[in-house]
């Protein structure tokens, strides 16, 4: 990393009123993080005043970029007014009409304040809707904080063992009683998966999904995992819950419609915040129903002080409506022409990688494996430098990339930036593949 005076004099201050400086464990980086200073459209700009070509758009929820013009006449307007208040809106119906138009599984919807609030409130739901206790996951695939949705994140060679995966604890102080209530299932792996969640059926109340987990690779389900997921929902009595905090973005109707299925429930978050702080559960009403306040106490209680808060809802339906299908067609096809361009590179630079990803999302690896599942994905030490290296010499070069080589696109990008980006990433792989030759 080049020499950073003013963000390394920032870091210093943070350090003595923030435990290690920071406040988002995702934005630390050593020596010290970088700081914004100001964002417009798809370039940001740092505290030395250095400008980037944002591929990281805050981990991929600003689907415009930066201070978006009609986002923030919108939100100007609302903030006149006012910001929460102890009453519903009519912005919070408006921008539900406009959700569950879009997401054919909702019939209704229910606001929050975060992905990881959303993935919560979806477990507590089938929780609530089937009686059951446990829920289902795959191994590696990041929901948020919920310490139920963290099980075995990030378990390990040490920890998989050669049999099915295993429910590890994430964080330190993670209750036995929550590892138990946790079924791990390998990704992309239809028929272990299925006998592992028939083996549980009577006590699962939902199986959750990423149909393309970024940290378990950014790899998409394949068609016979997601044929799985369908039979078990129609012999059992098990809910299939998607996580499309981040799938959303891959087509009008979400990463449910492009990969043909029906979840009763789905997590989103991210995008639909126009940039603000958001998180929403939707699904079919027969699920839905258990938040149902009209009758007494509902089934799963669920408030929030700012759930639905009027700047968030109106700063979200300004964004939707701007992401329309033509411009996800758009940042799809550039999505196609970056990931080309990637593998392109590598092969010319003699540096093994691949590239995933579909749509308008993808990620670099730096190794050949065949990529199926998080534990194939999953980098060794060595690939971890590697690849900090080639990132580390992108950031350098204008372009900003978050550490795992997970890239998002904006609308406001187009072919140039896609050529910056492919340029910058050809001399980083020959700048360090020469260097790691050198080395040899
Ligand atoms: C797939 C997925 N689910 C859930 C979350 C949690 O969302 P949030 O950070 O808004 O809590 C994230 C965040 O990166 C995510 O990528």
């Amino acid at each position: 990393m080049a020499e950073m005076p003013i963000s390394q004099a920032l870091y210093d201050r943070a350090t003595k009123v923030m435990p290690g400086g920071n406040t988002r464990t995702t934005v630390y980086m050593k020596p010290h993080p970088f700081y914004a200073a100001h964002g417009k459209g798809c370039r940001l700009t740092d505290a030395e005043g250095v400008e980037r070509i944002d591929f990281t758009n805050n981990y991929n929820s600003l689907i415009h970029g930066h201070a978006h013009d009609g986002i923030n006449e919108a939100v100007h307007a609302q903030i006149e007014r006012g910001s929460a208040f102890p009453m519903a809106t009519e912005q919070e119906i408006r921008f539900a009409e406009l959700l569950c138009e879009r997401i054919l599984s909702f019939d209704q919807i229910r606001f929050c304040n975060s992905g990881s609030e959303a993935i919560m409130t979806a477990l507590k739901a089938a929780r609530a809707a089937t009686g059951k206790p446990k829920i289902a996951k795959c191994e590696g695939a990041y929901h948020g904080s919920y310490d139920f949705a963290e099980v075995s994140l990030d378990s390990t060679p040490e920890s998989w063992g050669n049999a099915d995966p295993k429910s590890v604890a994430y964080a330190k102080g993670t209750p036995q009683s929550v590892l138990d209530e946790v079924v791990v299932i390998p990704f992309n792996k239809p028929e272990e998966a299925e006998r592992i969640l028939r083996e549980n059926a009577a006590d699962l109340a939902c199986v959750l999904v990423d149909l393309m987990p970024n940290r378990a690779g950014l790899i998409p389900a394949t068609p016979t995992f997601i044929a799985m997921l369908k039979r078990i929902r129609a012999d059992t009595n098990v809910l299939i819950v998607l996580d499309e905090v981040i799938t959303l973005r891959l087509s009008y109707g979400g990463g449910q419609e492009l990969f043909g299925i029906r979840p009763d429930l789905s997590a989103i978050g991210k995008i639909i915040g126009g940039g603000y702080p958001v998180g929403a559960v939707g699904g079919t009403e027969a699920v839905m129903r258990v938040f149902d306040p009209t009758q007494g106490k509902p089934l799963l209680p669920h408030s929030g002080t700012f759930n639905a808060n009027p700047v968030t809802m109106t700063a979200g339906e300004a964004a939707m409506q701007h992401f329309t299908a033509t411009e996800i067609d758009r940042l799809g096809a550039l999505g196609d022409r970056a990931r080309d361009g990637v593998a392109t590179a590598f092969a010319d630079a003699g540096v093994p990688g691949q590239v995933t990803g579909l749509g308008s999302l993808f990620r670099i690896h730096v190794h050949n494996r065949p990529l199926i599942d998080y534990r194939s994905s999953l980098m060794t030490a060595a690939e971890k430098t590697l690849l900090g290296s080639i990132l580390s010499h992108m950031r350098d070069h204008g372009i900003f990339v978050n550490e795992r080589g997970v890239c998002s696109l904006s609308t406001p990008m187009g072919d140039t930036e896609i050529d910056q980006f492919l340029d910058c990433f050809n001399n980083a792989l020959h700048t360090v593949g020469d260097a790691s030759r050198a080395a040899e």
